[in-house]
């Protein structure tokens, strides 16, 4: 009678399952368990012996039933921990996607479905990528345009996405078809309308014959995908180094033209300089700020919105995927 209880304690801690458990408990607790059969020996005591063993025994009894009960909650909590059929809670936390991502993804999808090849580029560039190969010589006035962020030998912080259109033309051989998304950077000011690192999407494509018309389809899709079916497009010429001809888009929405991104045909000295003959091959490119289709698309007037990481701006896009 005595160490039972130690007994039933050992053999407790080998137990992994419920089944495992009810089994134990027949050995020790059941209509032929040794504890009962411990009861069973009383009656062939003398009456005092039998009421002192009988109330000891009783409390025995007390405590494996107890240890019975702990070890099933224990069981019962590991297979609530690790039962893989129970569904996942939803998590309506405090993370929720961003704007510009929520802008930049669908951007992407529409251009991962038309074959375009989604790939990174480095936000650290070399000078000759940013600018001289995209047609944009040392002292041309088109380096205003753009507030340089010089680094050391040679290197810059890129001032568009344009110079993944060099790094991807000189690693694959055309026909290609192929985008970037990233940030940019600029020593502009911090205000509502600049901000000194923002988001671009770059585009391009490069086959035989590929004209405009292959361009306007491509943005007018993604308008469309964004601001909806029927959005008025308009394309109005420009002005950029490593296009000719360049075109601006614009988008009639909420009852205004909106000028939303700049395109054009790839240049042809672009073209040479990644050692692609321009007399055989065409191409299209565009640069997309997506901070801007944001802003227009949810109506955000303060570019700084984006970067404060108020939690309050960012629920209203809780649930927009
Ligand atoms: N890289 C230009 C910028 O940052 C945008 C741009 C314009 C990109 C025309 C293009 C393009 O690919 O064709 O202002």
């Amino acid at each position: 009678m005595n160490g039972i209880y130690e007994e039933v304690l050992e053999r407790l801690k080998g137990v992994r399952n419920l089944a495992e458990l009810d089994a134990l408990k027949a050995e020790y607790l059941g209509r032929k368990g040794k504890i009962k059969v411990l009861f069973d020996e009383l009656k062939n005591l003398p009456i005092e012996e039998r009421k002192e063993r009988g109330r000891i025994l009783n409390e025995i009894r007390e405590k494996v039933e107890r240890a019975f009960e702990e070890k099933r909650e224990e069981l019962l909590d590991v297979v609530e921990i690790f039962d893989p059929t129970i569904p996942g809670k939803p998590y309506f936390g405090v993370g929720v996607k961003h704007p510009i991502f929520i802008v930049a993804e669908k951007i992407l999808d529409i251009l991962e479905s038309m074959g375009f090849d989604i790939q990174d580029a480095p936000e650290v560039e070399e000078e000759l990528y940013n600018f001289e190969m995209l047609n944009i010589p040392k002292y041309h006035p088109a380096r205003d345009m753009q507030q340089t962020l010089y680094l050391n030998k040679g290197k810059l912080l890129r001032t568009h996405t344009s110079p993944f259109q060099i790094r991807y033309m000189l690693k694959n051989k055309p026909p290609l078809k192929a985008a970037t998304f990233g940030k940019v950077f600029r020593a502009d000011d911090f205000d509502a309308t600049h901000s000194p690192v923002f988001h671009q999407i770059e585009g391009l494509a490069v086959d035989r014959n590929i004209g405009i018309g292959d361009l306007k389809w491509v943005i007018e899709k993604i308008v469309e995908k964004l601001f909806g079916e029927g959005t008025k497009v308009k394309f109005t010429p420009s002005y950029f180094p490593f296009t000719e001809p360049s075109m601006e888009v614009h988008v009639f929405y909420k009852g205004r033209w909106l000028e939303m991104l700049g395109c054009g045909m790839i240049h042809p000295n672009v073209l040479r300089n990644v050692g692609i003959d321009p007399d055989e091959w065409t191409g299209y490119a565009f640069g997309i700020g997506v901070e801007r289709f944001a802003m227009v698309k949810y109506g955000i007037e303060d570019i700084r919105m984006f970067y404060e990481n108020d939690k309050r701006f960012l629920e209203i896009f809780k649930g927009i995927l």
